[in-house]
């Protein structure tokens, strides 16, 4: 979406993943804090956001929605200001239906009601559901339902990135550009391998549909729930950071463990994310569980993945040639989860943990270039 915002992929903090339904000010404050004290907020997250269940079960006179008054004492408006004060960004919940799905007021015509309200509020962030939503289910309803919030908050004037959650129904990569500035693209993720890794493959070959401002959404993150390994969980923070997923947080970060912590702090992976080109990674070559996924970045150099699937230790390989860089007779080699530089002569190559990704950054060496000879001859390249 056209709207300025989430010209690379937002990055923040979800409740929904580690709480369901317990959700709080205290809470997102908490979170919030917590964002500023770890160094978090200086790697790039910024939104701290407000799942289902934030609401009351009625509106007021003027059919407007009431924040639970035990939940959020100070209100949506007071939490706000809060997050506000902390050089962060709050996000909020609804649902493009009659309720949301835990069974509170939907905004389905009333969407310049709820729109006005969030701007009075201060909202940033709108992920808009799509639970009990009276759809013939056609694309032509999902578009209206959708675009029909898009314009309610381009018509309050405030910046709010636009969050679609109708969880992949529809092809969203084929019309969402210009609706949302994200669209899930399958169904909710779980704090395990298994869910994981199919997520990952449905969202790996929906490249085009990405960019500046429009981004593939594969779910929020697990990493630190405790269902997978910290191999995994690299893995899966490898692929959503090589996938340009919204980073949305998903754990308990009061109680995350130094692993977690590493993982979701390690700024040379969120660079990937972050890139300002905004190209997606695309599969470069598959051999059974074997992938390589490449990604071009705005610098001109390449992240490579080297992400192993299956049960066994493997050894994935691929050239730098194949991963887009030009012949040169060397190559710099950054890996991004042990932070040590290399020189390659153009292979890339490692023997990969059962579940385990190596993620590289590739560049042409130009302490290399300056030697080569004028005119590409061939004989100094490896490839
Ligand atoms: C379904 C969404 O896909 C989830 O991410 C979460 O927002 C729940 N609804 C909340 O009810």
């Amino acid at each position: 979406l056209d709207n300025g915002l989430a010209l690379t992929p937002p990055m923040g903090f979800n409740d929904w993943n580690a709480f369901g339904c317990d959700v709080s000010e205290q809470l997102i404050e908490q979170t919030a804090d917590y964002f500023v004290s770890s160094g978090l907020k200086d790697a790039g997250y910024t939104y701290v956001n407000i799942d289902d269940c934030w609401m009351t079960h009625t509106r007021d006179a003027d059919g407007r929605l009431v924040p639970d008054p035990v939940k959020f004492p100070d209100g949506i408006k007071g939490t706000a200001d809060y997050v506000h004060s902390k050089g962060l960004k709050l996000g909020i919940y609804e649902d493009a239906g009659t309720a949301t799905c835990a069974g509170y007021p939907g905004s389905l015509g009333h969407e310049t009601t709820d729109a006005q309200t969030f701007a009075d509020w201060g909202i940033d962030y709108l992920k808009y559901d799509n639970c009990n939503n009276n759809s013939d289910g056609t694309r032509e309803d999902y578009v209206r339902r959708y675009t029909a919030m898009r314009d309610a908050l381009a018509a309050t004037g405030r910046p709010i990135v636009y969050s679609l959650c109708e969880w992949g129904v529809n092809e969203p990569w084929e019309w969402a550009g210009d609706v949302g500035n994200s669209w899930r693209t399958t169904g909710d993720i779980n704090d395990s391998w298994n869910s994981m890794l199919s997520i990952a493959k449905a969202n790996m070959p929906l490249a085009s549909a990405a960019g500046p401002g429009r981004w593939n959404d594969p779910d929020m993150l697990e990493v630190g729930n405790g269902g997978m390994t910290d191999t995994e969980y690299r893995t899966h923070f490898s692929l959503w950071s090589m996938m340009n997923s919204p980073l949305l947080i998903g754990t308990d970060l009061r109680k995350a463990t130094p692993e977690t912590l590493a993982i979701l702090g390690n700024k040379d992976v969120i660079a990937l994310d972050q890139d300002k080109l905004g190209a997606q990674a695309t599969v470069l070559s598959s051999d059974g569980d074997a992938y390589v996924l490449t990604k071009k970045l705005a610098n001109g150099e390449r992240a490579v993945a080297l992400f192993n699937a299956g049960d066994q230790a493997r050894r994935i390989a691929t050239t730098a040639r194949a991963a887009g860089l030009p012949k040169r007779g060397s190559y710099s080699v950054r890996d991004l989860w042990s932070h040590t530089d290399y020189e390659s002569a153009g292979g890339l190559s490692a023997t990969v943990p059962a579940h385990g990704t190596v993620l590289l950054r590739v560049g042409t060496n130009p302490a290399a270039v300056l030697k080569a000879p004028l005119f590409d001859t061939g004989v100094t390249g490896p490839d």
